[in-house]
């Protein structure tokens, strides 16, 4: 086909030899099967912030690394320099977390290169040669439900384990070949220690897993992977080799309800400290 003009730099730079067809358009980004060589890559266009959704949220972006302090004042400011800083932070951490997933073992497309806003990574494929269905695209049997889930399951920890919460993971981000699941779409993915937010994101990823893969295999809809590889994780004793059981202990111990009262006070007279501190140092006009 005729190269689209986003694709064109790279093509110039012999990056891409040829542009076969055009995938997919998401919300995100449109993707094409192109050839480089001998090899066919998958390139995924980003679209403009603009053209974007909810990805762009605040809770993705926490924690994220900046240069420098212009660059992240420009960022907070919305400056057309700041936005194009946001653009290249978001490509970039696609291209991040899936070199870090693959060095961690986790199955995701080989990234190869991020340039001028396009990601030219290996594209999934089936042994057939055909580019691999979506997991919402595949009719499951209950044994291969199960089996996947598991699969899935190791495949979040091993991203954690790399400091990685996926951040939207779901059967539409699941591809599925011969050889198991494969995870793609990770812009949004986030750094697991320096987000606050990343306890409630890797549950929902875990969750959304288990709503999926419940409608073929019922028994699975109780389980709580989720909170156990978070409680695990955040107690630093969570491994590749951990072995899960879905199950979280409750705990029973009564509730010291007076010393959360006297938590509450000091956290309370601390605050009123605070504030008298800073007010005696405003300054006099
Ligand atoms: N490496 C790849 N190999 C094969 N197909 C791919 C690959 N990357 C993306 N695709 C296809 O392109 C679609 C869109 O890719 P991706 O999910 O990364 O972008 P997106 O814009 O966020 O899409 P959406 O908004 O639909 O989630 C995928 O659902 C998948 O079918
Ligand atoms: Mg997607």
């Amino acid at each position: 086909m005729k190269t689209p003009k986003r694709l064109l730099p790279l093509q110039e730079e012999g990056m891409i030899d040829e542009v076969l067809s055009q995938l997919m358009s998401g919300k995100e980004a449109i993707v094409y099967v192109v050839r480089c060589g001998d090899q066919i890559r998958c390139a995924k266009v980003y679209k403009d912030a603009s053209q974007r959704s909810f990805k762009q949220a605040a809770a993705y972006q926490e924690g994220r690394t900046v240069k420098n302090s212009r660059q992240a004042r420009a960022m907070q400011k919305g400056t057309k320099y700041g936005r194009k800083m946001q653009e290249e932070v978001w490509h970039n951490a696609e291209v991040d977390a899936l070199y870090k997933c693959a060095a961690a073992g986790v199955r995701v497309p080989i990234p190869h290169i991020c340039f001028e806003g396009v990601l030219l990574m290996d594209l999934v494929s089936t042994e057939d040669g055909a580019v691999a269905p979506r997991l919402n695209d595949v009719a499951l049997s209950h044994a291969q439900a199960l089996v996947y889930h598991e699969e899935l399951i190791y495949q979040v920890v091993l991203m954690l384990c790399a400091g990685i919460v996926h951040g939207d993971l779901s059967e539409f981000n699941i591809l599925l070949n011969e050889q198991g699941p494969v995870i793609i779409d990770l812009p949004q993915a986030i750094n697991a220690a320096g987000n606050i937010g990343a306890a409630s994101m890797l549950e929902r990823d875990v969750n959304n897993l288990r709503s999926y893969f419940s409608q073929f295999a019922p028994e699975l809809a109780h389980t709580q992977y989720g909170k156990e590889i978070w409680k695990l994780f955040a107690a630093g004793l969570l491994t590749p080799e951990t072995v899960l059981t879905g199950k979280v202990a409750q705990d029973k111990r009564p509730v010291n309800v007076r010393a959360v009262v006297e938590e509450i006070e000091l956290a309370r007279q601390e605050a009123e400290e605070r504030q008298r501190y800073l007010e005696s140092r405003q300054p006099e006009y």
